[in-house]
């Protein structure tokens, strides 16, 4: 058997982390042929937590699962990783504002991101804790030994709430949906761009046709599906969570087929779409199969989208600021 995939995964004692794990360890996400060695790493009070997991995946018997280490700190944990998936993070509590959520969260993406000095040289470092595009921009400042381009945010669960509910719209298998990217911010003012999606080949805006809904329940809906979950279901989404992060990282390791792509949240180098320099903002995102990537350049904008793009960039800007003392 090949060398083991080592991967990081923060939070792992917690929601997320409790579905994502054995995916990752059944071989699902590098292969039948590639044995992945997992760190999970937790606060020092969720470790004991985190061994009931790590004992758990033990026994599944998975023949792809080399091992397992549990970390209660960055340093230790990301040491040597190829992946490091950072979920974990603290939720936002009862009357908090979003910028007390980034203010609270920011410092443990500083310290995430000066831990990764340890991790592999090819290390990809993903982001799900929220609010993820923030707390992505955070480590990737804090850490200038991996490259800028090797941090990303996942909006894919937008992606994939945005193409089921399109799909049942139009009465077709979701596999039938192709580009229908999510731009900006992972928050309630994510743009999923519905205009340059394809329905079984054909332009969506041809086969739904019913443009008050695409401007307003679809885009709603989307937008608030985080929340709507949390009320039915007391709890935030998880499960598909963890899917989308192995959606997420099984995108950047696939050759994107042609005239496809994905949504990611990658820096921008301000040379696109008007998306300020810098910024960790939700594109189209087609891999080249080895984890590397190239923003979708050249896509129309209709006014519409370029005024609803407008205003997720708007609140990126301001997530950025409330943060800027963490940039370093
Ligand atoms: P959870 O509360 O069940 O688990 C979080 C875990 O993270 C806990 O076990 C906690 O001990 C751990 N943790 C907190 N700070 C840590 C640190 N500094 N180092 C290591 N571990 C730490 O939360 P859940 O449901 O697993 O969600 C995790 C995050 O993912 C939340 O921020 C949530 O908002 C976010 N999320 C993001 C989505 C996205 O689409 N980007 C979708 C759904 C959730």
């Amino acid at each position: 058997m090949a060398q083991p995939v080592r991967v990081a995964v923060t939070g792992a004692a917690g929601q997320i982390g409790y579905s994502l794990l054995f995916r990752i360890a059944s071989g699902e996400l590098f292969g039948p042929d590639t044995p992945v060695h997992l760190n999970l790493v937790e606060l020092p009070q969720a470790a004991k937590a985190a061994e009931g997991t790590a004992m758990e995946l033990d026994d599944c018997g998975f023949s792809t699962l080399a091992g397992i280490d549990i970390h209660d700190s960055p340093e230790s944990g990301f040491e040597g990783v190829n992946w490091a998936l950072l979920v974990g993070s603290k939720p936002r509590g009862p009357g908090m504002e979003r910028n007390d959520l980034i203010k609270e969260n920011g410092p443990i993406f500083v310290a995430q991101g000066k831990a990764l000095a340890k991790a592999a040289s090819d290390v990809r470092c993903v982001v799900v804790g929220n609010p993820c595009n923030t707390n992505a921009l955070i480590a990737q400042h804090n850490c200038r030994e991996v490259p800028a381009t090797r941090f990303s945010a996942m909006t894919m669960l937008d992606e994939n709430r945005a193409k089921a509910q399109l799909a049942k719209k139009a009465g077709v298998n979701v596999g039938e949906i192709k580009n229908l990217a999510i731009w900006g911010n992972h928050s309630s003012t994510m743009v999923p761009n519905f205009e340059a999606a394809t329905i079984g080949g054909k332009s969506l805006t041809d086969v739904i046709t019913d443009r008050a809904y695409l401007e307003g329940d679809f885009f709603t809906t989307v937008q608030k599906r985080g929340a709507a979950i949390i009320q039915a279901r007391g709890k935030s989404s998880a499960a598909s969570a963890a899917s989308s992060c192995i959606d997420h990282v099984k995108n950047f390791l696939t050759k994107t087929p042609e005239g496809e792509y994905f949504s990611a949240a990658v820096p921008s180098d301000g040379s696109l779409y008007d998306i300020p320099q810098g910024l960790m903002f939700s594109v189209p995102v087609r891999s080249n199969g080895d984890g590397s990537y190239e923003i979708v350049k050249g896509l129309e904008l209709s006014d519409y989208m370029k005024g609803r793009i407008g205003q997720t960039r708007d609140e990126l800007l301001k997530e950025r600021d409330v943060v800027k003392d963490l940039l370093a």
